[in-house]
């Protein structure tokens, strides 16, 4: 299993301890996740604070972007330093041509489905994809409680890319601890972002090894 830990359960007023704890972790990516107001109803963090990240992690940046028109930003988040763009399939009319641009930037292309959405709406563009991000929750806020429905969701998405062939990883977002971690795995899922059931622990960096031994 990999594991992405979600900045957005770190202390800010700590960010450069937060990252060196990454750094040192087995985590393999970090996840960033961008808020506008907009799509989301919270404002979090843009590119003067990735920039910074970016120049302080030795782990590859996993940029969940929860904004409209992501379109608008893929030079720039490719400038500061991401390594994977995750766009929201709800936030883009043109989902086809925005994810041609974003690996012609030399990123990888990921989207993001909410809860609401089905897997099938990616069925068209499953072939291209680097990674699908399903929420587990409606993105938003860290903390909160998993959605069940996700377990089934991932299966499905898991069908998908077999028939189709895609070469595409899973990635699950929202509520995952060591029991959502363990029903994640079995579905199928090959990433788990999780936020502050890493940083509210203990031990960060243990808790990401227990994430990845599942
Ligand atoms: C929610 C974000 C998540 C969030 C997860 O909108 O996309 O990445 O940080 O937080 P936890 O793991 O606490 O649910
Ligand atoms: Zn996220």
């Amino acid at each position: 299993m990999l594991v992405s830990p979600s900045l957005l359960a770190a202390d800010f007023g700590n960010l450069d301890r937060e990252i060196d704890m990454l750094n040192q972790s087995n985590a393999d990516l970090i996840h960033l996740d961008v808020m506008d107001g907009v799509f989301v109803p919270n404002i979090s963090f843009g590119f003067p604070v990735i920039e910074a990240i970016s120049k302080r992690a030795t782990k590859p940046l996993d940029v969940h972007l929860m904004i409209v028109h992501p379109e608008n930003y893929i030079g720039r988040l490719r400038d500061v330093g991401a390594t994977i763009m995750n766009v929201h399939q709800e936030a883009c009319i043109h989902l086809d041509r925005t994810i041609h641009a974003i690996k012609d930037a030399g990123m990888k292309a990921a989207v993001t489905l909410n809860p609401s959405t089905p897997v099938m709406m990616l069925e068209d563009v499953i072939t291209e994809l680097d990674m699908v991000l399903l929420m587990s929750v409606n993105p938003g806020f860290g903390g909160q409680k998993f959605i069940n429905n996700a377990i089934e969701k991932t299966r499905r998405l898991k069908e998908l890319i077999a028939r189709t062939g895609s070469k595409a990883q899973i990635e699950i977002d929202g509520g995952v601890n060591d029991v959502t971690g363990r029903s994640l795995a079995h579905a199928g899922a090959d990433i788990l972002v999780a936020g502050s059931y890493i940083f509210n622990s203990q031990d960060p960096s243990a808790t990401i090894d227990l994430l990845k031994s599942l």
